[in-house]
């Protein structure tokens, strides 16, 4: 039966006024300073590049093995996320071990990513699991790439490398060959047989002598501070391979240059060595005790399990989390200065006071 026209005028202004009340709310929540809220399971950070939580599956469709003691994995999926040389991901082991490889492979591929791995056999166990338990036909869990040694444009380029820290020059070498940059490369490693991708590299520097391919157990060590001295002012300088190589390219370096180090191993940082304190975990509403022989990330997995990191030495950046409040005692060489005025690597570094609030 029709409602009265009374009543049903009565009803038309009731759902109206309704509506209006639910977008005017809608209005004051979007233009809160709260708005979006963070979710806890993806914490903010103050760096561009912050790594997601979000991993994928993909496929390992080849392995191959480039050099003596290295294996290479083709991972296939689709419309995988962009990267650029430089690049690495994170590998997420069955064991439960989390390690990070450099992209050595095609960015331009965008259904691919392509990892090399020397097997060190007294390593921490990331290599071993990766050369006897990953084969063609399975599947792997990878966090998307992140970019933490970017090429920069420069007038030249020199790239170091030692044995397997070629594998993130290596699309260096092809995408400033294919731009007619100036480059020149030095290239270290135990014997021939053990440094990979030695065709390809010689191919791209034929014209010219840009390849220096120096073999220990034929030349001895590579020359770095000679091949520094060659450099004009201006030039990129990019390394990646053993500490005493890195170590020696940082000494050598001559004023003018810009040096760019990606380490895979850990550096000097300690998570050692200062007093208690208390972290407030804002958005958990917690609170934890970091005893003074204890990391940050090791309470605050106490509180918040699923919190992401992964060497826990402070040269991945998993880790970083952004500080509201306190002074922060840094112990990394990977953030730069202006993430350190607003986060830190929870693994590492500490407090130089009593308390430290993070956004977690
Ligand atoms: S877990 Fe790698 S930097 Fe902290």
């Amino acid at each position: 039966m029709p409602l009265p026209l009374p009543r049903l005028r009565t009803v038309v202004l009731v759902a109206g006024a309704a509506l209006l009340a639910k977008r005017a709310l809608h209005r004051r929540i979007q233009n809160s300073p709260l708005w979006p809220l963070p979710a806890l399971e993806e914490p903010v950070s103050g760096h561009s590049e912050r790594r997601t939580t979000a991993t994928r599956r993909l496929l390992i469709t080849e392995r191959t093995i480039p050099a003596e003691g290295v294996v290479q994995l083709r991972l296939e999926g689709s419309a995988l996320p962009p990267w650029q040389p430089g690049a690495h991901l994170d590998l997420l082991l069955p064991s439960g071990l989390v390690r990070q490889y450099s992209l050595c492979g095609d960015p331009a591929d965008p259904d691919t990513y392509t990892i090399a791995t020397r097997l060190v056999e007294d390593g921490r166990g990331g290599s071993r699991e990766v050369h006897a338990q990953l084969h063609e036909g399975e599947e792997v869990e990878i966090r998307d790439p992140r970019n933490r040694f970017p090429l920069v444009g420069a007038p030249a380029y020199l790239f170091v490398a030692g044995g397997i820290g070629i594998t993130p020059i290596l699309p260096m070498l092809r995408s400033v060959a294919a731009s007619g940059a100036d480059w020149r490369l030095l290239y270290g490693g135990r014997t021939r047989a053990s440094m990979p991708f030695l065709d390809e590299i010689e191919k791209l520097g034929a014209e010219g002598g840009r390849v220096t391919v120096v073999a220990e157990d034929e030349a001895g060590h590579p020359d770095a501070a000679a091949a520094l001295a060659e450099t004009a002012e201006g030039t990129a300088v990019y390394c990646c391979g053993p500490e005493p190589l890195m170590d020696a390219v940082t000494a050598a370096l001559p004023p003018g240059r810009t040096l760019h180090l990606e380490r895979f191993t850990a550096g000097a940082a300690s998570s050692a060595g200062s007093g208690p304190f208390e972290v407030e975990l804002r958005r958990s509403g917690r609170t934890v005790r970091v005893a003074a022989d204890r990391s940050v990330l090791a309470a605050v997995r106490e509180e918040v399990p699923y919190v992401s990191y992964s060497c826990e030495q402070g040269f991945c950046g998993t880790c970083q989390q952004r500080v509201l409040e306190g002074e922060i005692d840094h112990r990394d060489e990977l953030l730069t200065d202006s993430e350190r005025n607003d986060s830190m690597l929870i693994c590492v570094s500490r407090c130089r006071g009593e308390r430290l609030v993070l956004d977690l």
